[in-house]
């Protein structure tokens, strides 16, 4: 079975909540038909029923749950955002305010515990997706750093474990520094593990390899390796790796004999986001991978951002990788 169906299938049994904070966005809305009628998860849409029913009076709403800020009671929210804020210099009519946006509502929604996760991102940018989410989630104990992961789903198999690699981080921290580097890869390869099911094998990406040039950025990703091997002693990690050294595996023989990462890696970290953000792309362009995500992680509850020229399918799988990190 792919790994797309069988997160679906996961999800299918997980019973959960899910929040699409731009409920009155066309692909949004028949995603949410796709998901409620395959049951992937219980979805509420933040939207007026009565837009959703003069614009797209062919979807039937049977099964989803509509939540119009216009007409619901919001006072809750407010409440519990002017707490969470207040001491950043939100007032109560600020809260007032902000709780009528959809993505912040949408965030609130999960952290009171009315959906258990959200996904957003087809009409807003991933910073105005995150930013309520950072605002009001905040990381998960112990976790100091929010970052993404791209399931790649290659179109021929090249790793051993089913044609499916993780990158990270390819959509949210700009300039990491050496320790968010690690809590980055720690985060990913918990993610491969848990989503794409994979035993992840982590590359920490450089343009050198194990001191082939010197360099302050180099630096930076030997450190990180360092730290995060502290982090989570058990896992597979190794850098500073150059890309060909990680994937293939006479190179990573080559270039690094003694590591059991080298030229067999499914984890790929990013060094900062220009190399990640463009990675992805050109292997998801160039070599026709399937790139799911940026699933996020790091949140105490899980939020997922779309991708502005995401498709229907697009939403749904989301959706569906939401799920387990719901769990
Ligand atoms: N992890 C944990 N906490 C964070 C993080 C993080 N990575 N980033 C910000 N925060 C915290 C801040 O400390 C702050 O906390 P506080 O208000 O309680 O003190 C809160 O979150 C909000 O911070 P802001 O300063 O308002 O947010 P910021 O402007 O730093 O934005 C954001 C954060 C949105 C994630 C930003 O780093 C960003 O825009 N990243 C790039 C997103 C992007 O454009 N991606 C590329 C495209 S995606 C694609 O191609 C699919």
């Amino acid at each position: 079975m792919n790994l797309l169906q069988s997160v679906r299938d996961k999800a299918a049994k997980a019973g959960k909540r899910i929040v699409l904070a731009e409920g009155e966005e066309e692909r949004s809305v028949r995603a949410a038909r796709e998901i409620a009628d395959a049951k992937i998860a219980k979805i509420t849409l933040i939207a007026s029923e009565a837009v959703l029913k003069s614009k797209y009076s062919d979807v039937s709403l049977k099964g989803i749950d509509v939540f119009d800020p216009n007409r619901e009671a919001l006072g809750k929210y407010i409440d519990v955002l002017y707490n969470l804020r207040k001491d950043k210099g939100v007032d109560h009519d600020e809260a007032a305010r902000l709780v009528k946006d959809p993505l912040y509502l949408a965030a609130l929604m999960v952290q009171c515990g009315d959906a258990d996760g959200m996904v957003a991102g087809a009409i807003n940018s991933t910073g105005n997706v995150l930013r309520p989410a950072l605002q009001i989630i905040k990381t998960s104990p112990g976790i100091s750093t929010v970052s993404s992961c791209f399931i790649m789903i290659m179109p021929k198999g090249k790793s051993g474990d089913g044609e499916v690699l993780v990158f990270g981080d390819c959509a949210v921290v700009p300039n990491p520094s050496a320790t968010q580097l690690a809590a980055i890869a720690v985060s990913t390869a918990a993610s491969a593990k848990s989503i794409a099911g994979l035993t992840p094998r982590v590359a920490m990406l450089s343009f050198s390899t194990k001191g082939s040039a010197k360099h302050e950025l180099v630096d930076k990703v030997v450190e990180a390796t360092r730290i995060a091997k502290q982090l989570a002693p058990e896992l597979a990690i190794d850098g500073e790796l150059q890309a060909d050294a990680a994937l293939v595996e006479s190179v990573g023989k080559l270039k690094s004999p003694d590591s059991a990462v080298a030229g067999a890696a499914n984890v790929l970290i990013f060094p900062d986001l220009q190399s990640g953000n463009i990675g992805y792309k050109l292997v998801q362009r160039l070599a026709g991978a399937e790139a799911i995500g940026p699933i996020c992680q790091g949140l105490n509850k899980p939020v997922n951002d779309l991708s502005r020229g995401c498709s229907v399918e697009d939403i749904v799988n989301v959706t569906a990788m939401t799920v387990p990190q719901a769990i």
